[in-house]
């Protein structure tokens, strides 16, 4: 019988408590019991974007939210301008294009953060540009965009709205909505929030539905007005995943009692000590310079196959870590640090790195990564 651990950055270990809410013979969700429900979940999804604006809930990955975005807000031919670290940016590339956005990729090296003087170049040249598309942390390559000061250039300009892929973002470090003026943004189940894949929220502020009154894309399913409509009823448009709205309702219970203050200090803090765990081992770090507090990207040392050290780590020792996608994969371990991730689980995914590299023969000291981690984690104490 093995024990297994989940150190992705997506989905991510989900709570007990949050189990066994969703375990519960299934209710209507069309009845005041689920209502009940859907009401509290409704407005501690406030507390969580840190927001006044209505938080859409779907029944989807968050991919449904990021199409939504898209289809909702703006019309065939429309400019956009598209952040393209990774994976995800290129998503949001992929997704503009496909619904006939005339789109502008500011193509960013794979590991290092966007630069908002780019971003303010970018705008300056091509004035029609409506929408500015980016990640809070880009999760393939564990980098952290500078939202705040990209939401300063974009805000000056009211024909220009600010959507940002909060997915591994929300609950992981402080990004409040309102304050920072993000005009759109989105997050999911799966990652910081605790839960399941299968439900992404939406949150827009006045400016962006403002943009909801002309935007001329075709959509059906993801129709936000209909769901704003709906919300004020508790309810959603379609049958949502109800047991997830369940789980939902729990663990933004559990995020309120511990404090987004505290949650945020917890993550900077293992973020810390898996960075320094990888160093102290002679690692090199994915994005030394903007490291996101989701994940850690962290090479395998040369002479190791990394796709084999991953398969190694989760087959044999029971630690799911994530690898790398494109160029990167075999190349790179990816250690999550996110929602009901803790110490210990951190100390077990470094000692199952030190474990693995050994195994696989590569020379070095084992344990000093656990101390150096066990040095900075010990400060939660
Ligand atoms: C930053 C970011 N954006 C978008 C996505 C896509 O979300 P989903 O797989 O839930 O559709 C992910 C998932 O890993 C992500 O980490």
């Amino acid at each position: 019988m093995k024990k297994r651990y989940l150190l992705s950055p997506g989905p991510t270990p989900v709570p007990e408590a949050a189990l066994l809410t969703m375990a519960y013979p299934m209710i209507h969700h069309r009845t005041p019991q689920f209502s009940a429900i859907f009401a509290e979940a409704k407005e501690d999804l406030k507390y969580l974007f840190q927001t006044k604006n209505d938080v859409l809930i779907l029944s989807s990955s968050g991919t449904g939210a990021m199409e939504s975005a898209v289809t909702n807000l703006f019309s065939p031919g429309d400019h956009a301008l598209v952040v393209n670290g990774g994976k995800f940016g290129e998503r949001w590339g992929k997704l503009c294009e496909a619904y006939g956005l005339k789109t502008t990729w500011l193509n960013v090296e794979w590991g290092k953060a966007v630069k908002p003087k780019d971003i303010e170049d970018a705008l300056n040249k091509d004035k029609d540009i409506k929408g500015v598309f980016i990640q809070g942390n880009e999760s393939s390559t564990t980098v952290s965009h500078p939202v705040k000061e990209i939401a300063e250039i974009v805000k000056k300009r009211d024909n220009t709205l600010f959507v940002v892929d909060g997915i591994t973002a929300i609950g992981v470090y402080d990004m409040p909505m309102d304050k920072w003026g993000i005009d759109v943004l989105i997050t999911g189940s799966q990652k910081a929030l605790m839960l399941p894949p299968g439900l992404a929220f939406i949150s827009l502020n006045d400016k962006a539905w403002k943009f909801t009154e002309t935007a001329k894309l075709p959509r059906f399913y993801f129709d936000l007005k209909k769901e704003r409509k709906n919300l004020k009823d508790n309810t959603t448009a379609y049958t949502p995943a109800a047991s997830l709205i369940i789980g939902l309702k729990e663990v933004l219970k559990m995020m309120k009692a511990e404090g987004l203050p505290n949650i945020f200090k917890k993550n900077e803090r293992m973020a810390r000590a898996t960075r320094k765990a990888m160093t102290s081992l002679g690692l090199k770090l994915l994005a030394p310079d903007a490291p996101a507090e989701c994940a850690t990207g962290v090479f395998t040392p040369e002479g190791v196959d990394g796709g084999k050290l991953l398969k190694s780590l989760r087959d044999d020792f029971g630690v799911t870590l994530a690898g790398g996608q494109d160029h990167l994969k075999g190349k790179i371990l990816r250690i999550a640090h996110m929602g009901y991730i803790d110490t210990f689980d951190i100390i077990t995914a470094v000692a199952s790195i030190e474990m693995g590299l050994k195994k696989f023969g590569h020379k070095m000291e084992i344990g000093k990564g656990v101390a150096a981690a066990q040095e900075i984690l010990l400060e939660g104490y």
